[in-house]
């Protein structure tokens, strides 16, 4: 039950300070905590009493701003992490192991994907992808009985397919497990996952969180809604003595609302140590301190944007869920009210060539492998992060070859669209003359490409971005 607006909660969530005390959260920039004596202590190691010994673990700035999404996304506890990828794998793992099951909808974060069908099935869990648009019976059939979890995102990178989540939630819980929403591209101003039934919650807060291109980060929220012990079976890591905890049941010590990240926490963040670093939980407190008004603007500026591209003639398909027209435009309106986010992709006519003119065309947007930034930047797959693959390989992985992914920064969307629209030109025209030979693509003397101001920019960016094979997937 919320007690104050999502504004409110942005700005001054997670922190209240004390007489005389810092307005701002406080950096604890430092690695270990100091008690008075060894007993102090062993009660922290004991979990017997809450506090500090090591940063590796647990940081109070940390905790401070994981308390703020906590808040924000109406659960019972939340931890930060040292990036998005570790939030995913630490929901996942600290529930299931060697032997066990996960269904994840098979449109998520391709570093995510990777995670689960190459790594962490190395470590014997295995996944079943099922389309994000299956019917209840397909979901059904993909459950088996070592399944410990659903997951998905709410809005997919970069498919932005929208998930129903009150149908994965159904059929999570008619299996006995949780489901866990990667919550990242809507943030909680525009979608709360617990409210449609979801179990856990995760984001890379590198992306709209700080949206200012400044620290990789991640969090995991706990709705403490779901019963561990109603399945204690499934659920023995939860739900029986930790022997490396000195025998804790931590569903039986922390309730529903504790359990989860507790355990996280002692086992996970003990084990693997990949914490947000303190001074990057406050840079991600700042962004989230405006969150709410940022979010507002990257939605104007994504639907000013898809609007725009919707019926071009050098545009052959726009994907945007805001767009009435787009298959997931129902689900936007039941759990995305208020917008969706500043990602749109659309598709070039004349695939590759095309999309690599408009690249290098633009000004203002840049070639970024990133999105969910106060600056718009793109991305065409085809020539950066999958460029090693085949337009027949491409089209075959759903990403046609003239596919570009455009981030919507908190720019003025005139200017955005001025932008585009003379890249799309500039495509156009220099696809004119190359067809009558008449000139070289981008001829180092060409009247388009003065080394001057945001051009030259333009044109060292495309340089350095034809440097070389990338395989990074964002
Ligand atoms: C939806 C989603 N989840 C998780 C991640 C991974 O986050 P990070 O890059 O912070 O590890 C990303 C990265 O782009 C993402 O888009």
């Amino acid at each position: 039950m919320r007690t104050r607006g999502l504004g409110t909660s942005c700005v001054q969530g997670g922190y209240t300070p004390g007489n005389g005390e810092p307005r701002q959260i406080p950096i604890i920039q430092s690695t270990t905590f100091k008690y008075d004596t060894s007993e102090d202590m062993g009660k922290l190691f004991d979990l017997e009493a809450s506090g500090y010994f090591y940063t590796r673990l647990q940081n109070p700035t940390n905790d401070m701003v994981a308390a703020k999404i906590c808040e924000l996304e109406g659960g019972t506890a939340a931890m930060l992490t040292s990036s998005g990828q570790a939030a995913n794998f630490f929901s996942v793992f600290n529930i299931a192991a060697c032997g066990d099951h996960v269904v994840s909808a098979s449109t998520i974060y391709g570093g995510t994907f990777n995670l689960f069908s190459v790594t962490m099935k190395k470590m014997g869990i295995d996944f079943t992808f099922v389309s994000p648009d299956c019917t209840d019976e397909e979901l059904d059939a993909a459950f088996r009985p070592n399944t410990k979890a659903v997951f998905g995102e709410t809005i997919a990178n970069p498919a932005l397919t929208v998930l129903d989540i009150e149908q994965f939630a159904r059929a999570a819980h008619r299996h006995g497990v949780p489901l866990i929403i990667d919550n990242t591209f809507a943030t909680p101003v525009n979608c709360r996952p617990f409210e449609w039934g979801a179990d856990i919650v995760t984001h890379s807060t590198t992306k709209y969180m700080d949206g200012h291109g400044v620290g990789v980060g991640g969090a995991i929220v706990d709705s403490g809604k779901f019963d561990w012990m109603a399945y204690a079976d499934k659920f023995p890591g939860l739900c029986t003595p930790d022997d490396s905890y000195h025998g804790i049941t931590y569903a039986e010590k922390f309730g529903l609302g504790g359990a989860f990240i507790t355990k996280c926490t002692a086992q996970l963040m003990r084990d693997f140590g990949s914490i947000q670093s303190p001074q990057n939980a406050f840079y991600l407190n700042l962004g989230l301190e405006s969150l709410h008004v940022r979010m507002q603007r990257h939605c104007e500026n994504g639907r000013a944007v898809a609007e725009y591209l919707h019926g071009h003639d050098k545009v052959s398909a726009v994907s945007y869920c805001d767009l009435p027209d787009s298959p997931y435009h129902a689900r936007a309106l039941k759990y995305l009210p208020n917008g969706s986010c500043g990602v749109v992709s659309f598709e070039l006519k004349g695939g590759r060539e095309a999309a690599s003119r408009f690249m290098r065309a633009l000004k203002l947007c840049a070639i970024e492998t990133h999105v969910a930034d106060a600056r718009t930047c793109c991305l065409n797959p085809a020539s950066s992060t999958h460029r090693q693959m085949t337009d027949e390989q491409l089209k075959a992985a759903g990403v046609p070859a003239g596919l570009i992914r455009v981030s919507l920064g908190l720019e003025d969307a005139k200017d955005l669209i001025d932008d585009i629209a003379q890249a799309l030109e500039q495509a156009r025209f220099r696809e004119s003359l190359k067809t009558r030979e008449a000139m070289p693509i981008v001829p180092s003397t060409s009247p388009w490409s003065k080394p001057t101001g945001e051009s030259a920019n333009a044109s060292s960016r495309s340089r350095a971005a034809r440097r070389g094979p990338n395989t990074a997937r964002i």
